[in-house]
């Protein structure tokens, strides 16, 4: 685990640059930064993990991802031995994504993030739940609003042992959305760059009727399905059987398979969701 701490932080007329070593804890910097009137990472308020981990999935929520407001991420390369700079764009941020996920996976340790963050501040209140704040709108307005957001529907991991969003919001083409939205016009949904359409893969559980659905050990969570939580020390084979069971029965209600956003890992290393095939042992 990745115990480097330290955020230094530059200001030029127009930004704020931090460089953030890897250890420190992401909902502390997004404290840390407000704290001292510097803007930016309010929406991503809360969510649990390191500055480490954040570029890893480019993690995102409310409207902002990770990709946005970072300048450059700096690794260290296990089979050079030493450090590197990788320049945002280079990372191929998508969304859950990097070049962390593929090219550079098991093969670096990321030591540190640069962010940089603008002087002439926007508040970000499009997302669904900020668009009712006002257009002058204080960031920490959109900070208490994400945490009160975020706990009336996320359990708290030490309480309620979870993972966040179990699957990734599925991304369709056009024509398949057009289909989807003949039959549900009421259907969550929010158009891509490249003319895809990200659909919410909580709203499709709920909608296959699996909302609270529970096992005698696990279960879909009842305030956003998107989240499968261990309410009675389920097993590792307990998660994954019910994420198939979600992803069948989602699949079978809207031809659209749900993959997951959580790693698997077992005691030989991480294996991947779709070769699990045996999932009831
Ligand atoms: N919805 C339902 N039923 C549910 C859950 C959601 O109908 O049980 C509907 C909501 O009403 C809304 C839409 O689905 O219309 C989207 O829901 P929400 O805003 O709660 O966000 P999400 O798409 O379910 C994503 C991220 C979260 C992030 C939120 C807010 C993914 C996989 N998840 O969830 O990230 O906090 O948006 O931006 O992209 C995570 O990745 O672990 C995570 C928690």
């Amino acid at each position: 685990k990745v115990n480097l701490k330290g955020i230094n932080v530059e200001e030029s007329r127009d930004a704020y640059t931090l460089t953030v070593a890897a250890g420190e804890n992401w909902h502390e910097l997004v404290k840390y930064c407000l704290q001292r009137q510097i803007y930016g990472l309010e929406n991503l308020a809360l969510i649990p993990g390191s500055v480490g981990a954040a570029p890893v999935q480019n993690i995102g929520a409310y409207g902002v991802e990770f990709k946005d407001v970072c300048l450059a991420v700096n690794y260290y390369d296990l089979s050079t031995q030493t450090i590197k700079t990788l320049s945002a764009k280079a990372c191929q941020f998508a969304y859950r994504d990097s070049i962390f996920k593929h090219a550079l996976k098991n093969r670096v340790i990321i030591v540190s993030v640069t962010i940089q963050l603008s002087k002439n501040w926007q508040p970000q209140i499009h997302y669904n739940g900020l668009n009712d704040l006002s257009k002058t709108a204080s960031a920490s307005g959109i900070f208490n609003r994400v945490v009160a957001l975020r706990q009336s529907k996320l359990p708290d991991p030490k309480q309620l042992p979870n993972a966040g969003s179990f699957f990734k919001n599925p991304v369709v083409s056009a024509q398949d959305f057009h289909l989807l939205a003949k039959q549900y016009p009421d259907i969550p949904h929010y158009p891509q760059a490249d003319r895809k359409v990200k659909l919410a893969a909580g709203w499709l559980i709920e909608q296959a009727g699996l909302k609270g659905y529970k096992t005698d050990t696990v279960g879909v969570h009842d305030k956003q399905a998107l989240v499968l939580i261990n309410h009675h020390h389920g097993s590792g084979s307990d998660v994954v059987a019910l994420a198939k069971f979600v992803q069948q029965t989602v699949f079978e209600k809207f031809a659209i398979l749900l993959l997951p956003e959580v790693r698997m890992v077992t005691a030989s290393g991480e294996i991947s969701f779709a070769e699990i095939e045996d999932y009831e042992h």
